[in-house]
């Protein structure tokens, strides 16, 4: 990894990697599971031994205590003479010392059995005891491992029967020594995989870190790395980066629009500022100031509506809206323009035609929706020469909510059906009606905020606008509750 031409980099990057793999919460948990892994590997161990090792000595321990029991009745029934038979008779019959027996007097001193001597750690009191027993011919060898019972006989005598458990002592330390390392093993295995496995988390996580610093940066053009695993982290940054392509786009949106207002609303400004620079050089004259003011308030004016449309488009663009809905009475509203506009429609001339289907509702913003269709009319009455058709169409289609405005005025050619839809856009044609050229923007913008959409369309002649807007659940169904 660390490149030979790389400066003071690695060494920088170096010490905050094992911090920061001791600080990751991935780490953590593998030394968590690590740690309970090594306690279920030393619980087996256990377990194993206990079910092995531990029945064999406590079966050990048993005939030791029968043996004594035995050995004690015959002392009881023939005396001193009668055990130490036995006692002959039984180490006669075994080879080896795996069998260990001693009868001594309340001195110690041995009278019968196969020990040399009584162990001096069985001279307390009656009991178990483990000892060593060292071969007195093999001085060399490895001593015994013993186990045995003690007991005092009535008349001072004592009795030790035992059993050679170097065997068993010696797979005790083999199963012992086996289970440490296991889990020695185990812990090394486990912290090891687990800062193979944080590493490679750690990377992937700093890889989007450095992408999101340098966005942070201002390279707002940058996006997330995508490994291509097709893993969580890779739908973490598939999620980001759209989210980032958005957050994109409405900076373009919003970039646009303030050049748009900067340019469009320096011209009628700057012409209103010299109408009364002018007024103002020449002869001092009520009646020319009264028209001037007159027009200044008119211009005003517009500059105003056109600064409220923006706001208008502003608002219903960045959806924040939606947090107000309320269900709206669409049928109720779109009478309501039509019943501001019939008039207006007459007087250009129009023959003005309706088709209202009853109970059209949706979640939405009524004032919005409203502003949308009187831009509707207000352009189809407007541009529309006298003696034409204006027709407006609301009805329930597959759910839908369709709202249709058409005229037979010139249309709009269908290069330019999309461009009329940006901000400030009017066509040559319109040069010289009145208008600010956002109508259509907030018309756009108020469908998309209902999560609908807007169709231009050819009317053949004239222009067709399709306002498409998902109906409320209820309306689509009003007999379901
Ligand atoms: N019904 C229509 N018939 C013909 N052209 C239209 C119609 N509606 C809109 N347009 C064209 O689209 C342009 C944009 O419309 P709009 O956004 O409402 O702005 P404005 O009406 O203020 O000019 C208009 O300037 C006009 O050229
Ligand atoms: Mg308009």
């Amino acid at each position: 990894m660390g490149q030979p031409s790389g400066d003071i980099e690695p060494v920088a990057q170096q010490r905050p990697t094992a911090r920061r793999l001791l600080a990751s919460s991935a780490f953590r948990y593998t030394l968590l599971y690590t740690l309970l892994f090594a306690l279920s590997v030393a619980g087996v161990g256990v377990y194993v031994y206990a079910a092995t090792l531990g029945v064999v000595a406590s079966q050990t321990d048993d005939t030791i205590m029968t043996e004594i029991a035995g050995l004690e009745e015959r002392y009881r029934r023939q005396g001193l003479p009668g055990l130490v038979a036995v006692v002959q008779d039984r180490i006669a019959r075994v080879t080896g010392r795996r069998n260990l027996y001693l009868v001594t007097d309340a001195g110690f001193r041995p009278l019968a059995g196969n020990l040399e001597r009584w162990p001096e750690s069985a001279q307390g009191e009656p009991g178990w005891v483990e000892f060593l027993i060292q071969d007195a011919e093999a001085t060399e060898a490895e001593p015994l491992v013993a186990r045995a019972r003690t007991f005092e006989l009535v008349g001072g005598f004592r009795l030790l029967v035992g059993r050679d458990t170097t065997e068993r002592s010696e797979v005790r330390t083999l199963i012992t020594e086996a289970a440490l390392g296991a889990l020695v093993l185990t812990v090394l295995l486990g912290v090891a995989g687990g800062a193979l496995v944080t590493r490679r988390l750690l990377n992937r996580i700093e890889s989007m870190n450095r992408g999101a610093a340098a966005i942070l940066a201002g390279d707002l053009s940058r996006r997330m790395p995508v490994s291509g695993a097709d893993d969580e982290f890779d739908r973490l940054a598939a999620e980001l980066n759209a989210m980032l392509d958005q957050i994109e786009r409405l900076v373009a949106g919003m970039r646009q629009v303030t050049d748009n207002v900067a340019h469009d609303m320096r011209g009628p400004l700057s012409r209103l500022r010299s109408r009364v620079e002018v007024t103002l050089m020449g002869e001092p004259d009520v009646a020319a100031y009264r028209t001037v003011l007159k027009q200044t308030i008119n211009e005003a004016d517009q500059l105003l509506s056109t600064f409220n449309a923006l706001l208008d488009i502003a608002q219903a663009e960045s959806g924040a809206l939606r947090q107000g809905f309320a269900t709206v009475d669409v049928s109720r509203v779109v009478a309501d323009v039509c019943e501001l506009y019939e008039p207006l429609s007459e007087d250009a001339g129009l023959t003005f035609h309706t088709e209202i289907a009853d109970g059209l509702a949706l979640p939405g913003h009524a004032q919005l929706l409203f502003q949308a269709l009187a831009n509707l009319l207000d352009n189809a009455i407007k541009y529309t020469p006298a003696g034409g058709l204006v027709r407006l169409v609301a009805r329930l289609t597959d759910g839908e909510i369709q709202i249709v405005v058409a005229d037979s005025g010139p249309g709009i050619p269908a290069a330019d059906r999309d461009r009329v839809l940006d901000r400030f856009v009017r066509l040559e044609a319109s040069r010289s009606t009145p208008g600010s050229g956002l109508g259509l923007s907030l018309v756009k913008a108020v469908a998309e905020l209902h999560h609908g959409s807007l169709v231009l369309e050819d009317n053949e002649p004239g222009l067709r606008v399709r306002v498409i807007l998902p109906a409320a659940a209820t309306a689509a169904s009003p007999e379901a509750t």
